[in-house]
């Protein structure tokens, strides 16, 4: 059987494939193109997708063998995952074992921007640090602050830890609150969307992209922010208005922001790149070495499992039944 990995993985989940399957890859260097991953998919029985390729319906009926489309992220937001089903498709993604990585660098974007660290950093780099004073960089607090947490799933409760373990009061927004016990262990409180913003010195988004969370902050939740807030963004790009966030950055409304994702990546508007008061990372929050390789082990293993005719460990959608298993 014959799979296509979209991108290479860790060598070890490179070797496991090939022991089983015949196996083509796109290319280690840069991202593989749309035309690319189709054209690698179009024989094969099982795809290996990034975060960056888009499944629809379309790509789907190009490619008439495929039994699984194994999502190398816990985000689903590039499949259309009912017309997977629709065509008796498995989704699998990664949840679980991505959580902690992601949610240390989303903190560690929160400190970079309230301390200032790449700023200062540069600044002794250029030679300009010519001794200790008052009030260089100064910047914001972190204990005692409160930390608004939009999406208060695995990674926003890891992200709660830290901020409890770093002296900071914590409120969040989700669908639904968590249970008492787990908001009691969390030192966490449920809050409406409103109260989060206008309350909140940072804003740490974790919730999925999904068409009610397509730019849920906008010009208007913008300006409902506390002013100085700090916005931190490792979830989706476009869950942000980056547009507004800029005039927001722009006119002083926000203090800063930290952002691992953007609107349309990998471009990253113009506006965000000359800020001293943005810190910006390359959609890097499960890039550890474990990480990435725990991400790999579980797409193979339910790569395998679909093939084998088994139910896939992390579906993400129902495959209608009489479909392509
Ligand atoms: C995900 O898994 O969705 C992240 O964005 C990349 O690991």
């Amino acid at each position: 059987m014959r799979i296509f990995v979209s991108r290479p993985l860790p060598e070890q989940a490179m070797e496991r494939l090939a022991r089983r399957f015949e196996v083509a890859v796109g290319p280690a260097d840069r991202a593989t193109t749309a035309a690319e991953v189709l054209a690698g998919a179009r024989e094969a029985d099982a795809l290996i997708s990034m975060l960056s390729d888009r499944i629809d319906a379309a790509f789907l009926d190009a490619c008439p063998r495929l039994r699984v489309v194994a999502n190398y992220a816990v985000g689903v937001n590039n499949i259309d995952l009912r017309a997977a089903a629709e065509r008796g498709v498995h989704v699998t993604n990664t949840p679980g074992v991505l959580t902690d990585a992601t949610a240390d660098l989303a903190f560690g974007l929160l400190l970079s921007v309230a301390r200032r660290i790449p700023e200062s950093e540069r600044f002794l780099r250029a030679g300009r640090f010519d001794g200790w004073a008052p009030l260089l960089f100064l910047g914001a607090d972190v204990a005692g602050a409160r930390l608004g947490i939009v999406g208060m799933g695995r990674i926003g409760q890891a992200m709660a830890v830290r901020a409890r373990a770093f002296g900071m009061e914590v409120v969040y927004v989700q669908r639904r609150p968590l249970d008492p016990a787990r908001e009691r262990e969390l030192g966490a409180r449920y809050v409406s969307l409103e109260e989060l913003l206008s309350t909140s010195d940072f804003v740490s988004l974790h919730c999925p992209l999904t068409p009610e969370t397509h730019h849920l902050i906008d010009a208007r939740a913008l300006a409902r922010m506390k002013p100085g807030a700090i916005l931190i963004n490792t979830a989706r790009g476009p869950v942000v208005d980056e547009t507004a966030l800029v005039e927001a950055l722009r006119s002083g409304q926000l203090g800063g922001a930290g952002l691992d994702v953007f609107e349309e990546e990998p471009k990253v508007h113009p506006g965000l790149l000359d800020r001293d008061d943005v810190v910006l990372t390359p959609h890097t929050g499960s890039a550890t070495r474990g990480t990435r390789l725990r991400m790999a082990m579980m797409v193979c293993e339910d790569v395998e499992r679909v093939l084998d005719g088994r139910p896939p460990l992390h579906p993400v959608n129902e495959p209608v039944a009489g479909g392509r298993r």
